[in-house]
């Protein structure tokens, strides 16, 4: 690993991603309120690019406070990529930064047409959905510039099969795949059945992959770490899945918002990204510490090979 450690823009990168979940609180909050076409226009709010806040009530406020938050995203992510490009030595990363930020403007346009479209054609589903590959990207260059990820690791050992890679990888597909089930339950695109009968084969592939990382890293503190916090995240979000559930049935024939439903239903789509985020950083933790097999091959040939 020739890369330095930076702390400062370590930091910068731990502050995007906190504001990150708070720009996701902001979305949610304009679902949950039903304020998405509370301003009607885009990019301009009301004819304006920064309407007076004390005209701003109600659905408006939701809906211009969470524009605010995604241009803050769009200009920290931004400012980020730009130290990077400055400092950072890896040239994969430095790209990935710039992919990133190009995939905060894709997110933005994406809100555009949510709006201009009047949510048709699943674009609320795929700008929710979108928005979630956003906060992964977010994520994982606050984990590449770690001191962790970028200090000596004791590398284990895969003696197991499938490869841990391959689990911690179908993880995050499969939890991906329920973020995609429940934007379309929340959008109203599709009934509320394959988000429930999702929820038992992420709970399937969890144990699977907690059991895979126990039995053959238990060894590592970093890994039984992770595996223990996947644990409480999958439980919380699952019986935050019911909570929400049981809000939107109980508040079904009651004027809404009712802020029962909004706070269960935020607090299960911003917990769901913690949790696909919480699985993507898996991924990199076991590509970290754990060469696959072909490098594993590949560093045996290198040792037994004359000279
Ligand atoms: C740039 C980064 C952005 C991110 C990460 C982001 C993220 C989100 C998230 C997580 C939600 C909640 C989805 C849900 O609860 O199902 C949401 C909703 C929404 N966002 Fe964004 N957003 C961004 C930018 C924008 C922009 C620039 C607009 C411009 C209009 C916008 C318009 C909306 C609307 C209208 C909704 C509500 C959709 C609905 O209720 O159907 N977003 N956003
Ligand atoms: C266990 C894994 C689960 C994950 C990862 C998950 C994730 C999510 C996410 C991310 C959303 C919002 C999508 C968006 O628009 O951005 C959502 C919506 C929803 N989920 Fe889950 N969920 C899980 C389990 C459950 C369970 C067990 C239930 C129980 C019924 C449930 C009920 C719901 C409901 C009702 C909504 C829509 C909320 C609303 O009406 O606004 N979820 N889920």
């Amino acid at each position: 690993m020739t890369a330095t450690y930076n702390p400062g823009v370590h930091k910068f990168a731990l502050f995007v991603v906190l504001w990150a979940i708070l720009l996701f609180v902001a979305g949610a909050l304009v679902t949950s309120n039903d304020a998405a076409l509370s301003v009607t226009d885009w990019p301009k709010s009301h004819g304006t690019w920064f309407p007076s806040l004390k005209t701003l009530k109600g659905g408006d406020l939701f809906e211009f406070s969470h524009r605010l938050f995604a241009a803050g995203l769009g200009l920290l992510t931004a400012v980020l990529a730009a130290w990077l490009w400055t400092r950072e030595k890896r040239t994969w990363l430095r790209w990935f930064a710039l992919i990133a930020v190009l995939g905060v403007a894709v997110q933005a346009a994406l809100g555009g047409q949510v709006v201009i479209q009047l949510l048709h054609y699943w674009l609320p589903v795929i700008h929710a959905c979108f928005a979630q590959i956003v906060f992964a990207a977010v994520l994982s260059i606050a984990v590449f510039t770690s001191k962790w990820w970028v200090s000596d690791q004791p590398q284990l050992e895969d003696s197991g099969s499938p490869s841990i890679h391959f689990l911690a990888t179908l993880n995050a597909a499969v939890i991906y795949l329920q973020v995609i089930l429940g934007a379309g339950f929340r959008h109203k695109e599709i009934p509320i059945w394959p988000h429930m009968a999702g929820a038992l084969v992420v709970l399937g592939v969890v144990i699977w992959t907690a059991v895979a990382l126990r039995k053959r890293f238990g060894q590592s503190r970093e890994l039984s770490r992770a595996r223990v916090m996947l644990h409480a995240i999958f439980g919380t979000q699952f019986l935050l899945g019911f909570g929400a559930y049981w809000s939107r049935l109980t508040t079904l024939d009651a004027p809404q918002p009712m802020p029962v439903m909004v706070y269960l239903t935020v607090i299960h789509t911003v917990v769901g990204a913690i949790l696909f985020a919480f699985s993507i950083l898996i991924v990199l933790m076991c590509y970290r510490l754990i060469p696959r097999g072909r490098e594993v091959r590949a560093e045996a040939a290198r040792q037994v090979s004359p000279g």
